[in-house]
């Protein structure tokens, strides 16, 4: 049956009641209103629901949120400090790193696990790191060029 559990998400202690089977994405979601981590293929393949606990990157869709009970989250609605953006967030407006935008959360979140874990210092290690978070539209040149310019 439903359980009661409580979520640290982007600083804030949030409880909620679901069922253990209840995915991270769908928590955040369906029952937190955070719907800046998208859905694509909810099966671990497209990167769309990648969110940060404990500062690495995960796939949402493939976590039980219970699993995640007094883990740090943080997803691409807690990037931002105030009206300030990340560097990542504004290094995708910079370099055009995004068409239709559905996968931009994920790839942003994706970008910054990268760069946080070293993976960014050159274009091939980049591109393979980033190589889980597809783009229908193929922006990939751009945003690669996105992450490489926030690791400097
Ligand atoms: Fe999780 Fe596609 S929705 S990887």
């Amino acid at each position: 049956g439903a359980t009661d559990v409580t979520l640290r998400v982007n600083g804030q202690a949030r409880s909620l009641r679901i069922e253990p089977r209840t995915t991270l994405l769908d928590a955040l979601r369906e029952y937190l209103d955070l719907t800046g981590t998208k859905k694509g293929c909810d099966h671990g393949q497209c990167g769309a629901c990648t969110v940060h606990v404990d500062g690495k990157r995960i796939n949402s869709c493939l976590t039980l949120a219970v699993m995640t009970q007094g883990k740090e989250i943080t997803t691409i609605e807690g990037l931002a400090k105030g009206e300030e953006l990340h560097p990542m967030q504004a290094a995708f407006i910079k370099h055009d790193g995004f068409q239709c935008g559905y996968c931009t959360p994920g790839q942003i979140m994706s970008g910054v696990a990268c760069v946080q874990e070293g993976h960014a210092t050159s274009d091939p290690q980049a591109r393979e790191w980033m190589s889980g978070n597809l783009c229908r539209c193929g922006a990939y040149p751009n945003i690669l060029a996105a992450v490489r310019e926030v690791a400097g």
